[in-house]
């Protein structure tokens, strides 16, 4: 049952919500957009239609358009947004304190406006909330790794893996979480149509929203190779559902390092199709 109400109040019959409807399921009946019930099955529950009414006469799937952010073209300008997307750097120096929980809220709230393949919105935040938490998780994480450096050696293709625990021995390098307060896992089920690309643009948007917080993050590589396939007992300990792919992961936190200027890039290699 997807709720599909129209205000034939306010309703000024424009068709926008018909022509923008993907699923293509909202006809015109007496004037009145209207969803029959064998389509229902067939709305990917975008809410487009609650979103492109002029009027805010459409309410679907229980949501009351008056409870959605007006839309007036106030946007970050594309200087700005350029600043944000050149500025944006890999954090690996932290401030040893947690982010105000309104702060990760906000983070997290905002994220999971990412859009999904289908719509099928099942991305799954895993949040290290606690700086004490992680620093027990690392903890447990570098033991292990240490076990495994010295018995046995890591795996065909993982052996870069001895260097790391190396500079941890010796000088308590952090290279799994980079000494960062919070880690975040994106996971989604296995069996949705795009499960990694669904919790990789999720990460994408939430890593360029957490700079406008005063948030640094660094894409965890290792500590996602170290989860996924070196010890995966810590996908349970975290628990991350077993039918789930891990997406990626990222460290972040309030940043001990500012940087000064944009680095500097080669031309993006482009192929123009004329
Ligand atoms: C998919 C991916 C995995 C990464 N994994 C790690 C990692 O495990 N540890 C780390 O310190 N940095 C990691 N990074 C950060 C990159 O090293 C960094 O983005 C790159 O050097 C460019 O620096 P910048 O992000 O400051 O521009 C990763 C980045 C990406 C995109």
């Amino acid at each position: 049952m997807i709720d599909f109400n129209v205000n034939q109040e306010t309703c000024i019959k424009c068709g926008q919500c018909v022509s923008d409807c993907p699923a293509r399921i909202i006809s015109m009946e007496d004037t009145t957009p209207f969803i029959t019930e064998e389509k229902e099955a067939l709305c990917y529950k975008c809410q487009h239609c609650l979103s492109v009414c002029p009027t805010a006469s459409i309410s679907i799937l229980g949501y009351d358009p008056k409870n959605s952010v007006p839309l007036t073209g106030e946007l970050p300008d594309s200087a700005r947004m350029e600043l944000l997307i050149k500025g944006r750097r890999a954090v690996r120096q932290y401030k040893q304190e947690n982010l105000e929980p309104e702060t990760m809220k906000q983070l997290l709230d905002v994220a999971c406006y990412a859009p999904t393949g289908k719509n099928s919105g099942q991305v799954r935040f895993t949040v290290v909330n606690d700086r004490i938490k992680l620093i027990e998780i690392r903890d447990d994480i570098m033991a292990k790794l240490v076990k495994i450096s010295h018995e046995t050696g890591f795996p065909e293709g993982m052996e870069f893996f001895s260097t790391y625990v190396q500079q941890w021995e010796e000088e308590g390098t952090d290279f799994v979480f980079r000494g960062a307060p919070h880690f975040i896992i994106v996971s989604a089920p296995r069996n949705i149509v795009t499960p990694v690309e669904d919790c990789l643009i999720a990460l994408t948007t939430f890593e360029l929203y957490a700079q406008t917080l005063g948030v640094g993050t660094v894409w965890d590589g290792l500590a996602k190779w170290v989860i996924s396939e070196l010890l995966p007992e810590f996908k349970i300990r975290l628990g991350i559902p077993e039918d789930h792919v891990i997406g990626y992961t990222m460290a972040f936190g309030k940043p001990a390092v500012t940087y000064s200027r944009t680095t500097q890039h080669e031309p993006a290699g482009v192929h123009f199709v004329n």
